[in-house]
């Protein structure tokens, strides 16, 4: 098991006693599990080659593919890259936030090539909360890929990452639920044009209202694999075979619906979450992962999902849950690797 520290509602000195403990973890090279707004990371020194080991060992991910480097504010993250001027705008607007954005790494960055995946660009992005007072105090990048073992469902609270990786981590800073619940949107501007290489948590539409541009979407499926080295097609993978559009309940299945809805059968469902009954978009997305668990626990034949309207945070929902959906016919190795 691993020590874990609550920081709710702890007041300031117990949050810096938390803050403190967790940066003499991190100052050995070992990882730690802290809470972000989008999902729970393994966060290590993004400088530190043992460190950043460490990540890739704990979770059985694929050193191919990149980390995220989270910094405590724009003045830092401007140290270790350079920002064109539209991306500057983005990131003073959304940080802190869920926004990553891949930028050209500067040469003099001590940012470890382990971190990047040797790319000459990095995903940078900076948290908001307990996350982003960490890394001021720790005054280094933190990498950090989602807490959880590699092709798994990213965990939502500190729960989650003690039932997964709680035997090979000595820390996790418990902050409670996450409250966006899907991983950070990540952007990559080039020639004056801004690329969506991942739907997250800031919708396509609030980028385009603050920028007044149009975001490209990856022209054909696949495009955002290669683009962002850890996009493939299978991950967030439950157990349970995951069917989507569902408009009846087979045998001893489990149903996520949302808005409330129901559809043929449902009474006959070993198990109905509603995502949001109200028919929130935002509030579906805080509870997709931990929902996709429970269905996943609930000892059903396989979970039916209904399906999401694909505007706002509806887009992240839905990559998410086409990947849950995906063919797992590959070899777990290769499977895994979105991280
Ligand atoms: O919300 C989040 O982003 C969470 C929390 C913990 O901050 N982190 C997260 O990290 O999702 P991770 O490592 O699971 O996702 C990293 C994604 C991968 O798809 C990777 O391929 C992409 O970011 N990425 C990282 N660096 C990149 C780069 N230089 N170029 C393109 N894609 C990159
Ligand atoms: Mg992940």
């Amino acid at each position: 098991m691993a020590k874990m520290i609550a920081i709710g509602d702890v007041g300031s000195e117990a949050r810096a006693a938390a803050i403190g403990a967790a940066v003499t973890v991190l100052s050995h090279a070992r990882p730690i599990a802290i809470p972000t707004e989008t999902v729970y990371g393994l966060a290590a020194d993004a400088c530190n080659p043992a460190a950043i080991t460490a990540i890739y060992e704990t979770k059985g991910r694929p050193r191919f593919n990149p980390l995220i480097c989270h910094m405590a504010d724009l003045a830092m993250a401007e140290t270790h890259a350079v920002f064109d001027p539209l991306s500057r705008r983005l990131a003073e607007q959304f940080w802190p936030g869920p926004l990553t954005l891949v930028l050209p790494l500067r040469s003099t960055t001590p940012i470890h090539p382990l971190a990047t995946a040797g790319l000459d660009s990095v995903g940078i992005r900076v948290p908001e909360g307990f996350a982003g007072e960490l890394i001021a105090r720790f005054g280094r990048p933190l990498a950090a890929p989602s807490a959880n073992s590699s092709g798994r469902i990213s965990p939502t609270t500190a729960a989650h990452v003690e039932a997964d990786l709680g035997e090979r981590i000595e820390l996790v800073i418990d902050g409670g639920p996450c409250p966006v619940g899907v991983e950070s949107t990540i952007l990559k501007v080039e020639d004056g044009r801004i690329r969506l290489l991942r739907p997250g948590g800031i919708s396509v539409e609030a980028i385009e209202s603050v920028t007044g541009m149009s975001v490209e979407r990856p022209k054909a499926a696949g495009t955002a694999a290669i683009e962002a080295p850890g996009m493939l097609a299978s991950h967030y993978a439950p157990n349970a075979p995951v069917r989507l559009e569902a408009d009846r309940i087979e045998a001893r299945e489990a149903l996520i619906t949302f808005g409330g809805r129901r559809i043929e059968g449902d009474d006959t469902a070993a198990l109905v979450l509603d995502l949001s009954p109200a028919g929130d978009l935002a509030e579906a997305a805080s509870h997709l992962f931990a929902y996709l668990k429970q269905a996943d626990a609930s000892g059903s034949s396989g979970i039916a999902v209904v399906s999401i309207p694909d505007t706002g945070l509806g887009e992240a929902i839905n990559d998410r849950l086409m990947r849950a959906a995906a063919p797992r016919d590959m070899p777990l190795e290769q499977d895994e690797s979105l991280g």
